[in-house]
C-alpha cells in the first residue's frame, strides 16, 4: 500500500492530483464502480429532501455530479457546486445542461467555507471527506453553513470488511483500480492514493461519531457495494 501524504501536505497533494486527473475522472468513476456511483448519488439527493426554493451546497463537488442530480430531482432548488481544484470545476462547467437550471460554481476550501452561517438548507458531499486534512473541521464548517433544521448527507468510501469477504475487495482496490488508473488516466500514483486513502479512512461508525461531535443529530448511515461505500446523514438541530 502506498504511503499517504502528511496532513500538512495533504491539501497541496490532493489538489495537484485532482488537477491532473480532472479530464478522466468521471469516466474512471463509472468504470471503477460499474456505474453504481450514480445510484448512490440519487440516494444522497433523495435523503437531502430538497423543497422548491431551497439552497443546497455540494462541497468537494469536483465535476458537479451531485449538484446536477439535485437540480434534476428538484429543478426549483438552487445548487452551489464548490471545490478547491479549479480544473475539476472547469470540467464540470462543460457538463452544464443546455437547458434548465445549472449549478453555480465556486472555488472554496471545505475547511474554511466562504459562506455565512446558516446559508444552506442542505449540504451534500461525494468522496470529499477522506481527502481533507481535518475531517472534524470539515464537518464543523458544514454544520456552520447549514440553517437550523438543515440536512447533511455524505457519500464516501468506508474501509472494506476484514476477513475472507474483504479479500476480493482488497485485490480489486490494490491491483485492479491502480491498473485502470494507469491505463485510462495514465496516473498510477493517483489511483494508488485513492484505494490507500479508502482503506485508512474512518469506519462508518467512527464517521457517525465525528458527526455527533460536530453537533449533528438524527445521524444514521447505510452501507452499499459489499460494505465499501457508506451514505451518512444528519441534521443541524432546529433549536440551535
Ligand atoms: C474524489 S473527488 C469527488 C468529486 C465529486 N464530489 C464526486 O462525487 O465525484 C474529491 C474532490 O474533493 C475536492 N477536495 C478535496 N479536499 C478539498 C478541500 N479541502 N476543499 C474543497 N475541495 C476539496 C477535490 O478537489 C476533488 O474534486
Amino acid at each position: 500500500m502506498s504511503t499517504l501524504p502528511a496532513p500538512h501536505e495533504k491539501p497541496q497533494y490532493v489538489r495537484a492530483m485532482f488537477a491532473r486527473i480532472a479530464r478522466r475522472y468521471d469516466l474512471l468513476n463509472r468504470l471503477m464502480t460499474a456505474g453504481q456511483d450514480q445510484s448512490w448519488r440519487r440516494e444522497v439527493i433523495r435523503r437531502a429532501r430538497l423543497a422548491p426554493g431551497q439552497w443546497v451546497l455540494d462541497i468537494g463537488a469536483g465535476t458537479g455530479d451531485l449538484a446536477r442530480e439535485a437540480l434534476r430531482q428538484q429543478p426549483r432548488a438552487h445548487a452551489v457546486a464548490a471545490d478547491f481544484t479549479w480544473e475539476m470545476l472547469q470540467v464540470g462547467r462543460t457538463r452544464d445542461p443546455q437547458r434548465g437550471p445549472r449549478p453555480r460554481w465556486a472555488v472554496a476550501d471545505a475547511l474554511r467555507l466562504p459562506f455565512p452561517e446558516a446559508t444552506f438548507d442542505a449540504v451534500v458531499s461525494g468522496f470529499l471527506l477522506r481527502n481533507v486534512a481535518d475531517v472534524l473541521q470539515a464537518l464543523r464548517e458544514q454544520y456552520r453553513v447549514l440553517k437550523p433544521g438543515g440536512r447533511v448527507v455524505i457519500l464516501d468510501t468506508t474501509p472494506p470488511p476484514r476477513g475472507l469477504l474483504g479479500i476480493p475487495i482488497r485485490v480489486h482496490m490494490r491491483f485492479i483500480i491502480p491498473w485502470m488508473g494507469r491505463l485510462i488516466a495514465r496516473d498510477p500514483d493517483a489511483y494508488r492514493y485513492l484505494p490507500s486513502s479508502s482503506e485508512r479512512f474512518l469506519s462508518a461508525a467512527q464517521l457517525a461519531a465525528h458527526m455527533a461531535v460536530a453537533g449533528f443529530q438524527n445521524i444514521g448511515y447505510r452501507k452499499r457495494m459489499f460494505g465499501t461505500i457508506a451514505i451518512h446523514w444528519g441534521e443541524r438541530p432546529r433549536d440551535d
